[in-house]
């Protein structure tokens, strides 16, 4: 297995456009991307910093797990990803290591990567991405 690499941390956020307003005007971010994720029901925006990114995630439709987050949880940190080499293989290895997973088959995330989630009761209550790039 590779050292992880922390590729983006991702934040959870009712109105995209007043959390980019904060990140860029107050906090001084520049925005890379923005960017609809069809399969997950969220528009995202891409802040980088340092090596990695900001993701800023705000849900589109009313059913997806983020729109469910937002209703239980309110704004706030959602999740970190770690970037990896071969995605199949490290959920091949993670489960086999006893770790729980959302998703068993990686599904298409942000600007072409492949992406799939830990379950947070395995991994000490924080949700963890991983993604490939492609
Ligand atoms: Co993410």
């Amino acid at each position: 297995m590779n050292k992880p690499i922390l590729d983006h941390i991702g934040i959870a956020v009712d109105d995209l456009d007043s959390a980019i307003e904060l990140y860029r005007e107050k906090l001084g971010f520049d925005v890379e991307a923005i960017e609809d994720i069809p399969g997950f029901g969220v528009k995202v925006a891409f802040l980088p910093m340092g090596e990695g990114s900001i993701e800023l995630v705000q849900p589109v439709t009313g059913d997806s797990a983020m729109a469910r987050f937002l209703e239980k949880r309110g704004p706030g940190f959602h999740h970190l990803c770690f970037r990896v080499e071969d995605i199949r293989a490290e959920l091949v290895r993670l489960e086999a290591a006893g770790v729980q997973l959302v998703d068993r088959e990686p599904r298409e995330g942000a600007h072409g990567t492949l992406v799939a989630f830990l379950h947070p009761k395995s991994t000490g209550g924080v949700l963890i991405e991983l993604c490939e790039k492609t």
